[in-house]
């Protein structure tokens, strides 16, 4: 009884610490880390949700922050060794490495997608998973970052893609890619959307 309780007080202590982390984050680049607080559970195991473990390959997540994502994927029954994590920001690199001593933690630039990833295979995951704060660079970014994500996916393969707004982060081209969106998730703050595209083969 009492272990759990102590075990209680622990989790809550590191969600708030991860709360702080995140607004500090924000507070010195806000366009970066495009949240003030991370994805709440019912966003996360949606967008975990779309991935198809048993693709070969290994699953690559991008921005995960302090790795709420990364929680939900591991408990789709993923290994940590199976993932790949890429973030930017070096203070949450060192976090998820401490978190993750399993995981391969890449501290790079998810818009040099193809650089900073050079050893990677084509064609070679499972599926991606994105936090990436899209709206804060142009179109034509956003579309060169997928199209750097699809040389690492087969055709079919999931991208999975969250976002707080009404039109899809990346627009519908219909002969080159397909497009899911689910419903929103309103208990997440502020409500998001997931969005999931497919290369077509
Ligand atoms: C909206 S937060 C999402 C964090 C976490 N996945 C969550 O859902 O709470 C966006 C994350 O993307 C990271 N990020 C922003 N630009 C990036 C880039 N160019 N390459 C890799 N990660 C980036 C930020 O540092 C931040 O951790």
């Amino acid at each position: 009884m009492l272990d759990m309780s102590a075990r209680k007080v622990k989790g809550f202590k590191e969600k708030l610490a991860d709360e702080v982390r995140f607004i500090r984050n924000w507070a010195e680049n806000p366009l970066t880390t495009g949240a003030v607080s991370p994805s709440g559970p019912d966003l996360t195991r949606r967008m975990a949700s779309y991935l198809e473990p048993e693709r070969p390959g290994k699953i690559l997540e991008i921005g995960p922050g302090t790795g709420v994502v990364t929680r939900a994927i591991l408990e789709r029954d993923i290994a940590p060794a199976r993932v790949v994590a890429l973030e930017y920001n070096d203070s949450f690199c060192q976090l998820l490495r401490r978190r993750y001593p399993d995981m391969q933690i890449v501290c790079g630039d998810a818009y040099k997608l193809r650089d900073t990833l050079a050893d990677m295979p084509d064609a070679s995951l499972s599926g991606i998973v994105s936090s990436m704060p899209l709206f804060s660079r142009p179109k034509e970014e956003r579309r060169a970052l997928l199209m750097q994500a699809f040389e690492l996916l087969p055709a079919g393969a999931p991208f999975i893609q969250f976002s707080y707004a009404l039109v899809p982060p990346i627009p519908p081209e219909p002969g080159l890619f397909t497009v899911q969106r689910s419903g929103w998730i309103l208990k997440n703050l502020p409500p998001a959307r997931v969005w999931v595209y497919r290369r077509r083969g």
